[in-house]
């Protein structure tokens, strides 16, 4: 997965500025990001696995120009039009409410920034399903990358290009 991050990561062309991503989790996109050569700031709800984030980024030693931050992408403690690109790996479908989240992320995206959307296709969404349940939990994504392009265009007319990579499709667009 983590070559799904950097595929994501190389669609935005280059690697100036301030860059948001939604949904930290394992921070294998803030890790993408970062490396890059993007200023990351990176939220994260679940306070246990932002700190496993933490930990995992500075072993790799990977840590100086990504700042991590506890909370909810359903209200982003942003002022409007903060950051140059806004990013979400495979973390929409763990939100209570994606459109909302959509919402925020467009609103502190700047004008002329861009915003960058991944979820798992198919063959993801049963790869990673499998792992959890190796490990006896459970997962479900019933989201698809449509619902995301679908949103975007009818609300605030954002169009762009999507990409089919092996585990998760991933769109690009600018906001105008
Ligand atoms: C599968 S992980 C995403 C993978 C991650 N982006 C990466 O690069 O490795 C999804 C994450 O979204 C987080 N999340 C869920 N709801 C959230 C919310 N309202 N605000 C911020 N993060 C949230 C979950 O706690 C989880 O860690």
């Amino acid at each position: 997965m983590e070559n799904e991050a950097k595929i994501a990561v190389e669609m935005l062309k280059h690697g100036k500025g301030k860059v948001l991503d939604v949904g930290t989790g394992s921070a294998r996109m803030a890790a993408a990001l970062s490396k890059y050569g993007y200023n990351v700031v990176s939220i994260e709800y679940d306070i246990d696995i932002l700190k496993k984030a933490e930990e995992n980024l500075k072993k790799e030693g990977n840590i100086d120009n990504i700042v991590l931050i506890h909370g909810d992408a359903h209200e982003l403690p942003f002022l409007d039009e903060t950051f140059d690109v806004v990013v979400t790996y495979n973390a929409m479908h763990h939100m209570k409410d994606y459109k909302r989240v959509l919402d925020e992320m467009v609103r502190v995206c700047r004008k002329d920034g861009y915003i960058l959307v991944t979820e798992l296709n198919e063959k993801g969404k049963e790869f990673v399903d499998r792992k959890h349940h190796e490990r006896g939990e459970n997962h479900e994504a019933k989201l698809n990358i449509n619902d995301i392009t679908e949103y975007l265009e009818e609300k605030f007319a954002l169009t762009g290009e999507i990409k089919h990579s092996k585990y998760t499709d991933i769109f690009l667009c600018k906001k105008i």
